[in-house]
C-alpha cells in the first residue's frame, strides 16, 4: 500500500464542515459557517453574464486585470490615503484564502516564527506549519480580547519572521484601536519584522467606529501584505475572489509563488466586478446593512440565557453560556444543533489548544427571517 507522511498529522477536516454536516443532518439553521444566506446583487451577475458572452473567457494577466487593479489603487487612496501601484503592488488572488497561503509561502522558511493572535482564523496555523514554521499563539480572553502589547513583545526572539493581524476580527467581531496601532508601530520599529493583516472585514464596522488599515501608516505598510476578499464584499462568498496589497519588493516575491500557485484568477468574474464598483457604492453600504443585522439578532437573542459580547465589526456575534453551563463548547454546540436545530462554532476550534471560555459564535449574515427562526428555536434552551 502506497503511504505518504503527512504535513498536517493530526489535521481534520474543519469546524466548519463538521457543523454545517451536522446541520444539514438535523435540519438545523446554519448560523455556523461564514456566509450569507441571501443572494448578490442581480446587477453584478449581469455584468459578469455579459464578460463571459462578450469571450472575456480566457486566461487574464497574471496579476490580475488592469481595470480592476486600478480601481482598487484608487479605493485605498480615497479611504486610507494609501498609494499602491496598481502594475507593482496589487495582485488578484483567489479569495483571501490564496492570498494567505501565498503571502506566508512567499516568506515562511523552517524555523521561522509567527506570532498569531488567538482565537485565529483557521487558515493561518496550517500554513505555517507546512512551510516548516513555527506558530507563536497569543491567547486572547473574552470578554474583550484585547491585545497587552507588553505581552507580544515577550513573544518576540530572533526569529520572529511575522505577525499576524485580523481586523476586524474574526470570530471575536472585535477591532483594532488606533491605540493598538500605534503600539504595533513602537513594537515593530527597527526590526525587520513582517506583518500580515487580514482585512477581508474592512467594510463591517459598526457604530461609527474606523477601520484601522495598516495601509494608512506608512512604518506598517512598508512591512505589510494587506489580504481583503472580494466575496465579503460582495455577498458572493462563492466565488473566492480576493486580493493582496504589498510594497513593490514584497509584491515581487508573492508573485514569484502566485504565477505558479493558481496563475492568474478567473477574468469574467474580474471584468464584472470592476465594472459593477466603478458604479456601485458598496464599500459605504456595506456597514450600515450590517449594522442592522447585528442590531436585530442581538436585540432577539437578548430573550434568550445567553450574555452578549460585544461586536464592533465582521458578521460574527460571539454568546457566552459559563453562566448556565459547565458543558464544554464542542459540546454544546453539537448539543444546540441536535436539541434545537441551531448551528454555532464552538470558539474553542480558534484556539490551537483549544481553549474553552465556553463561548460560541453565530454568524448573523442571514435574512431577518432566518436569524428570527433560529432565535425562535434558541430561547427554549
Ligand atoms: C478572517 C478571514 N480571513 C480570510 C477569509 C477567507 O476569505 P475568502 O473567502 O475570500 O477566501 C475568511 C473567510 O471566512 C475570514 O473570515
Amino acid at each position: 500500500m502506497i503511504t505518504i507522511p503527512s504535513k498536517l498529522p493530526g489535521t481534520n477536516n474543519s469546524i466548519f464542515s463538521v457543523m454545517s454536516r451536522l446541520a444539514e443532518q438535523h435540519q438545523a439553521i446554519n448560523l455556523s459557517q461564514g456566509f450569507p444566506d441571501f443572494d448578490c446583487d442581480p446587477q453584478l451577475i449581469r455584468y459578469i453574464t455579459e464578460a463571459m458572452k462578450k469571450g472575456l473567457n480566457q486566461y487574464a494577466p497574471m496579476a490580475g486585470l488592469p481595470a480592476l487593479r486600478t480601481l482598487i489603487a484608487e479605493k485605498m487612496n480615497a479611504f486610507y490615503a494609501a498609494n499602491y501601484h496598481p502594475d507593482t503592488e496589487i495582485t488578484i488572488t483567489a479569495g483571501g484564502t490564496q492570498a494567505i497561503f501565498t503571502a506566508l509561502t512567499a516568506c515562511i522558511s523552517p524555523g521561522d516564527e509567527v506570532i498569531i493572535f488567538e482565537p485565529a482564523y483557521d487558515a493561518y496555523a496550517p500554513t505555517i506549519k507546512m512551510l516548516g514554521g513555527i506558530v507563536k499563539p497569543y491567547e486572547l480572553s473574552p470578554p474583550n480580547y484585547e491585545i497587552d502589547w507588553e505581552m507580544v513583545k515577550k513573544l518576540f526572539s530572533v526569529n520572529t519572521k511575522m505577525i499576524i493581524l485580523n481586523s476586524p476580527q474574526n470570530p471575536t467581531g472585535c477591532i483594532l484601536s488606533e491605540k493598538d496601532i500605534k503600539a504595533l508601530v513602537k513594537l515593530t520599529k527597527n526590526t525587520d519584522i513582517l506583518i500580515l493583516s487580514d482585512e477581508v472585514y474592512e467594510h463591517i464596522v459598526f457604530d461609527g467606529r474606523k477601520h484601522q488599515s495598516v495601509a494608512q501608516y506608512p512604518e506598517l505598510r512598508e512591512r505589510s501584505f494587506i489580504v481583503a476578499s472580494f466575496g465579503k464584499l460582495l455577498h458572493a462568498t462563492g466565488w473566492k475572489v480576493g486580493y493582496c496589497l504589498a510594497p513593490e519588493l514584497m509584491m515581487k516575491e508573492f508573485r514569484k509563488v502566485h504565477q505558479f500557485n493558481v496563475f492568474s484568477v478567473n477574468t469574467p468574474m474580474q471584468a464584472g466586478i470592476a465594472k459593477y464598483l466603478k458604479q456601485s457604492d458598496q464599500y459605504q453600504l456595506l456597514s450600515p446593512f450590517f449594522q442592522q443585522k447585528r442590531d436585530v439578532f442581538r436585540s432577539l437573542l437578548s430573550e434568550t440565557r445567553f450574555k452578549l459580547l460585544p461586536c464592533s465589526g465582521s458578521y460574527f456575534q460571539c454568546v457566552s453560556y459559563a453562566h448556565f453551563s459547565d458543558e464544554k463548547d464542542t459540546d454544546m454546540a453539537e448539543h444546540i444543533i441536535r436539541s434545537y436545530g441551531v448551528a454555532s462554532i464552538p470558539v474553542s476550534a480558534f484556539y490551537l489548544r483549544n481553549t474553552d471560555h465556553q463561548i460560541l459564535r453565530f454568524c448573523f449574515a442571514k435574512k431577518q427571517e432566518t436569524l428570527e427562526k433560529a432565535v425562535e428555536r434558541l430561547v427554549k434552551l
